[in-house]
């Protein structure tokens, strides 16, 4: 399902199920070798759902490690997202040359805690999510906007390395066209990446998923970064998944 809120460009690959750890790479696997099973196999799920995107990229193979922070260390040349939550795992990969910023984010169909929609939405938010409910009851609209937040978060911070706070973006929800717009408010952080200031994603509920997308198309330069380049002859589908019948 994850295609339908990427564009053609973007590779992704999702799994409804988990698959074996034994499919980590050896440095892979050393990232979780402490911790509980059930992130090593959410980890492990996901690594899979990311090589599998980096291979239809036409990526070259190599181990996908991380920073002390967690953050993917995606090949050169390369922009990438990863998220998983129960039952649900993806990967999204594009190249730098095409795509400036990539964000994904699933979280379970259920509305968030009490009090915590207030905690990371800005008052304006709030009432969007209380007429959108009122207009078209059936969605969590307060977990979807939750689920925006991540997805800017995940596009803005591997390119800036800054905080962005829940309430330094502003999100407008379409909830006819299935699209959200974001936009950066401090006047700080505008001036310091005028660039990353606005996004524009899509938005998806489906098998019991949120799920969310946010895509910045890179300025047409002509040429790709040094570094990876991708095979123009691929040929393999761009979108495939792991998932039961
Ligand atoms: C980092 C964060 C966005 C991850 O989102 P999440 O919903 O908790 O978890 P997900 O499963 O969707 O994503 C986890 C994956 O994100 C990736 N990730 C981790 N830190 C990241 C970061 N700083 N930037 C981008 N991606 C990150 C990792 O690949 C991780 O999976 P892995 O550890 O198995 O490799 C979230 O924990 C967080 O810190 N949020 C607070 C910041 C925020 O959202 N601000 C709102 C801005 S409007």
């Amino acid at each position: 399902m994850i295609e339908e809120v990427l564009p053609s460009h973007v590779r992704a690959f999702e799994a409804f199920e988990h698959v074996p750890f034994s499919t980590l790479r050896p440095q892979e696997a050393t990232l979780v070798a402490k911790a509980v099973e059930g992130r090593r196999r959410e980890f492990a799920t996901a690594r899979y759902c990311a090589h599998q995107a980096l291979d239809a990229l036409g990526a070259p193979d190599a181990p996908l490690l991380a920073t002390p922070r967690g953050l993917p260390v995606w090949p050169e040349a390369v922009r990438g997202a990863i998220t998983h939550t129960t039952g649900y795992h993806a990967a999204a990969v594009a190249d730098a040359s095409r795509v400036a910023a990539l964000g994904i984010d699933a979280e379970p169909d259920r509305p968030l805690p009490g009090g915590v929609l207030e905690s990371i939405a800005l008052p304006e938010e709030i009432a969007q999510v209380t007429r959108l409910t009122a207009r078209h009851p059936g969605i969590n609209w307060d977990k979807l906007l939750f689920s925006t937040k991540e997805s800017v978060y995940k596009a803005w911070f591997p390119q800036t390395s800054l905080a962005l706070e829940f309430e330094d973006a502003l999100i407008r929800i379409d909830p006819v066209g299935r699209t959200f717009s974001a936009r950066v408010l401090p006047p700080a952080l505008v001036a310091a990446e005028p660039g990353l200031s606005t996004f524009a994603g899509r938005w998806l509920v489906r098998r019991g998923i949120v799920l969310t997308a946010i895509t910045m198309d890179a300025p047409t330069s002509g040429r790709a970064p040094a570094g990876h380049r991708p095979d123009p002859e691929h040929k393999r589908p761009p979108i495939t998944s792991v998932s039961s019948p």
